[in-house]
């Protein structure tokens, strides 16, 4: 089966969230997904970068983050990965509302796991998180791409 893999590794800064956004709006182009997914998987990618620059590197600039695609016929898998802080409770922390930041929402983990059809939180105090994410592909139209 053909896989296209990509990953991206780069600075923690605010203005890179509105870059992987149009990566992950260009490669969901790519796999037939409709307007409304394209619009969902920007939303759930954008979130997981924003997390790990806000939280996971407390807006630091000069650390990194990586990004993972690996795309298939069947399904997307996206890796968000950074080696900050790393989250104490996962479980608390994915709970709708849940922010250690009082401006904040709480809501990021929620988008993340309604927009995407899997979710999956590893994280490690200290040594950072990695947040992978997959959407199943519908392959009932073989592309030509
Ligand atoms: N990469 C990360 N590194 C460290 N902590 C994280 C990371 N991602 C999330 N967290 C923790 O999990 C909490 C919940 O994240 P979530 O994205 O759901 O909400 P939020 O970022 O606080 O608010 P919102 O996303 O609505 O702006 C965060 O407040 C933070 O404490
Ligand atoms: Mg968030």
């Amino acid at each position: 089966m053909k896989v296209n893999k990509m990953n991206f590794t780069f600075s923690s800064v605010p203005e890179n969230v509105t870059i992987t956004r149009m990566l992950a709006s260009a490669l969901g182009a790519q796999l037939d997904l409709t307007i409304n997914e394209l619009e969902e998987l920007k939303v759930a990618v954008s979130e997981a970068v924003s997390n790990a620059i806000i939280h996971g590197y407390s807006n630091h600039p000069d650390c990194f983050v990586t990004l993972e695609f690996e795309a298939t016929d069947e399904k997307l898998l996206i890796d968000v990965i950074d080696n900050g802080c790393g989250i104490p409770d996962v479980k608390q922390a994915m709970q709708a509302s849940f922010s250690t930041d009082p401006e904040r929402m709480g809501l990021g983990f929620i988008f993340m796991q309604s927009f995407m059809d899997e979710l999956r939180v590893q994280s490690e105090v200290g040594n950072g998180t990695r947040v992978s994410m997959v959407k199943y592909l519908k392959s009932n139209h073989s592309s030509s791409h």
